[in-house]
């Protein structure tokens, strides 16, 4: 069974509201862009790719609905705008509407057509690449322990969630555990918005891989006790030194990786790449909402009164991606990652 966190057939999209699971398995219509802007923002849905895919798809339903009548650029324009401003610090989005409007401008005859084409084309193309990293980060892993299964640690939610399907860093497990090569998963709770928790531990149980979940403070631990073979993490948006922006808590997973000798993988396909900016203090890091952090599905868990700092995502530097970047076209080392997403490298 393979979760579906969007289903979508021509001018109908609907969501798996990820806020309520793991308890409820409820599905939201979204019927517009502001209905697509408010799943983002608020998280129901989330994860870089899912975010831009989602987005997107929720222009494609009102292209097919009609709207945009005359002034077909600037509608496009202006919502993908919208849409790119929910979350900040994910590339996908921005990248897609950049690539979109590009297409919007150059396409002459019945652009609504072309759009959405390119729009309901990216929900395949995210599966074939996430079926590629799974497959190119599994052989990578495993080329270091030929013979040996392989004990993962992994952080937040990259699986069929936070995609179109398949996932980034949860489908390197993926292919592991197809490979019968996967001893054994550890997520991290991933506080504070625990998807680990939530929605990793969820897919691993619904896919019946053999995890374990931890908090995100007994990592450490981990590494030095448990026998981790290798650290592998999704990306929000690695830029084009390799610094890499992603859940927050990834930066310090990376240096206790470094200590305790564990390589340490970041997949994302080439959607998650910024070759725009040069480094990692060039990336805006989302900030949520305190309560996010003062409190769990409602519940207060901190002292009233406190002050908070909730910033989403931290940024690893690429010194720390010692295993490689997994990405659909090969693994690389992050000095080589300009040269292979510009066509000047070729695969592992
Ligand atoms: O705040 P979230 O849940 O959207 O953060 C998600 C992550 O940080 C993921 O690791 C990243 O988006 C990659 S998902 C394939």
């Amino acid at each position: 069974m393979t979760l579906e966190a969007i289903r979508y057939r021509p001018g109908s999209l609907q969501i798996l509201n990820q806020l309520l699971l793991p308890h409820e398995t409820v599905y939201d219509e979204i019927r517009s862009v502001r209905d697509g802007y408010e799943a983002i923002k608020s998280m129901k849905v989330r994860g870089a790719p899912a975010i831009a895919i989602v987005g997107c798809l929720s222009l494609a339903v009102e292209l097919r609905a009609g709207m945009g009548g005359n002034d077909l650029v600037c509608f496009i324009r202006d919502s993908l705008c919208h849409l790119t401003s929910a979350r900040p610090t994910a590339v996908n989005m921005g990248r897609a509407a950049r690539e979109l409007m590009e297409f919007t401008e150059n396409e002459s005859m019945e652009k609504n057509t072309g759009v959405i084409g390119w729009i309901e084309e990216m929900l395949e193309r995210d599966v074939n690449d996430n079926k590629k990293i799974g497959n190119y980060g599994a052989q990578h892993i495993l080329s270091g322990v030929p013979r040996d299964s392989v004990t993962i640690l992994t952080h937040c939610n990259t699986g069929s969630l936070a995609t179109a399907g398949y996932g980034t860093a949860l489908g390197v497990v993926r292919s592991l555990h197809a490979l019968s090569r996967l001893k054994r998963l550890y997520c991290t709770e991933t506080r504070p918005y625990n998807q680990g928790a939530r929605l990793t531990a969820y897919e691993s149980v619904a896919e019946g891989f053999p995890a374990t979940l931890i908090t995100d403070s007994m990592a450490a631990l981990a590494m030095r006790e448990k026998g981790i073979t290798a650290v592998v993490v999704g990306a929000d948006r690695v830029v084009a030194n390799g610094d890499t922006a992603n859940k927050v808590g990834t930066y310090q997973l990376a240096i206790a990786a470094k200590h305790h000798g564990v390589p340490f993988y970041v997949a994302a396909p080439s959607t998650s790449c910024d070759l725009s900016l040069e480094s990692g203090r060039d990336i805006v890091i989302e900030e949520r909402p305190a309560e996010e952090l003062t409190s769990i599905n409602g519940v207060p868990v901190a002292a009233p009164g406190i002050d908070v700092w909730n910033p989403a995502f931290d940024v690893t530097p690429h010194q720390l991606i010692t295993g490689g970047i997994i990405t659909e076209l090969g693994v690389f080392l992050p000095s080589e990652l300009q040269a292979a997403l510009t066509g000047r490298l070729t695969a592992l």
